[in-house]
Parts: C-alpha cells; structure tokens; sequence
C-alpha cells in the first residue's frame, strides 16, 4: 500500500496537521505501507490555468498537468498512490487557497468533457479527507458531503473525519476574540479532540487496510 498523505494546512503543528499526521499514522500502522506526507505551503505552485492541455487527445498529453512546478512530483506520485489522505482547515466557509489550487490540478486532468464524462485515472484511489473549523460540526455539513463525493467521482471512494470548534488561540485574551465560548473550547480541546484524533487514525487505519 502506497499512501500519500497531503496537508493543506499552513501551521504544522495544530488542528489540522496534528489531526491528519493521524490519520497519516494510521495508515502507516498497516503492514506493508510506505508513505509521505507532503505540506502544499512548503511548494512553490499554482492552480489549474486552464490551457487544456490534459484534455488533448494526443496520448502523451491527455490526463496529465502540463504545468511543471512544485506540485508537479506531488501529482505524479498521486497516480500511484493507493490512498491518498487530505487535511484543510475550514477558511471562508472553504478549503484553504493552496489546498483548492491542488484540488484543481489534482481533480482536473482526471476529467473530460465526453458524454460519459468518466473519470481517467487509471488507478481508483482510496481518499480520506479531514477538516478542522471554529464553527459546530452541523455547519458545513452540505459543503463538505458535497465535496467528498466530488473526490469520489472523480478520484475514488472517499470519506472524511472532522474535529469542529476547535482551539484557534492559546491565549484567547489577547485576541479580538470575543465572540467564543472559551472554556467550551479549552475544555474540548482536551477532551473531544484527542477522540477526533482517533477517529482520523482509525480512518487511516481502515482505508490502508482494505
Ligand atoms: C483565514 C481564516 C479563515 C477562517 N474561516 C473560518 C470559517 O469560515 N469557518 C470556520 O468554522 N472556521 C474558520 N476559521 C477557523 C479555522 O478553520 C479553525 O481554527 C481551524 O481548526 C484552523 O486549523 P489549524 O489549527 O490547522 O490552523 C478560519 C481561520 C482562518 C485563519
């Protein structure tokens, strides 16, 4: 098993990196996988810029990013890999920008504009995906259901944990901030996002295992 494991966070050390490095972990706890775990804020790249290359019938073209950056070895190795693992933080209500820039180049030279509009990838993938947000967990409930069925179409089966009302600040006192429960979210911090963590190993886990 071949995992890939791709944050989309800036910070590598809270919420969202600590809680994919789980699911990460998990994964790798499966006999027999080998891994990496890329952070997209440590490459230099762009989004799709639409030149439409990937959609070029010429066969040495067609379902590959023209585009030769940073995230260039990150996409190749993606083809290969037998599960691919996705952290983002919630940012406006979205993914954040460089995790969204490699959805892009990820997702669309596994697309066409034929009928069938059938994905390309040869290989179907196994995808976890794990958000983080200040908001209750009911919030984005469409936009995320929504965005990991998309992955499922067009990459492979796909499921997502997530760890909500997260602890943005370690000193909430000195942040204009005043419109959080602070002791609400100390208090799960400490004991809700350990369990988020668990959930996210034991996606890994299972997801590597089949
Ligand atoms: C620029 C920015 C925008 C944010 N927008 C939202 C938002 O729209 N909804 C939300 O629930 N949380 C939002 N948050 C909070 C983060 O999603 C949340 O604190 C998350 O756990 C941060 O992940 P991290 O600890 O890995 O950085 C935002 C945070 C930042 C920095």
């Amino acid at each position: 098993m071949n995992i890939l494991t791709i944050c989309g966070a800036a910070n590598k050390t809270r919420n969202t990196a600590s809680m994919l490095r789980s699911a990460f972990n998990g994964a790798m706890s499966v006999p027999d996988t080998t891994g990496e775990f890329v952070y997209l804020y440590d490459l230099d790249f762009k989004g799709c810029v639409g030149c439409h290359s990937c959609k070029l019938l010429d066969e040495s073209k067609f379902s590959r990013c023209a585009l030769r950056d940073g995230l260039t070895p990150v996409l190749e190795k993606a083809v290969d890999a037998d599960v691919i693992l996705i952290g983002s933080p919630i940012y406006f209500s979205d993914i954040t920008g460089e995790t969204r820039s490699f959805l892009e180049r990820f997702f669309f030279p596994a697309t066409t504009y034929n009928k069938d509009r059938a994905p390309t990838y040869p290989k179907r993938p196994k995808v976890g995906w794990v958000f983080t947000m200040n908001a209750p967990g009911e919030f984005y409930k469409d936009f995320l259901g929504g965005l990991v069925s998309m992955t499922s179409r067009i990459i492979g089966e796909s499921e997502y944990v997530m760890a909500y009302q997260t602890q943005q600040f370690q000193d909430y006192s000195k942040y204009a901030a005043t419109m959080f429960d602070v002791d609400m979210v100390k208090k799960r911090h400490i004991e809700q996002f350990p369990k988020d963590c668990e959930a996210a190993f034991a996606m890994g886990k299972r997801l590597a295992g089949k």
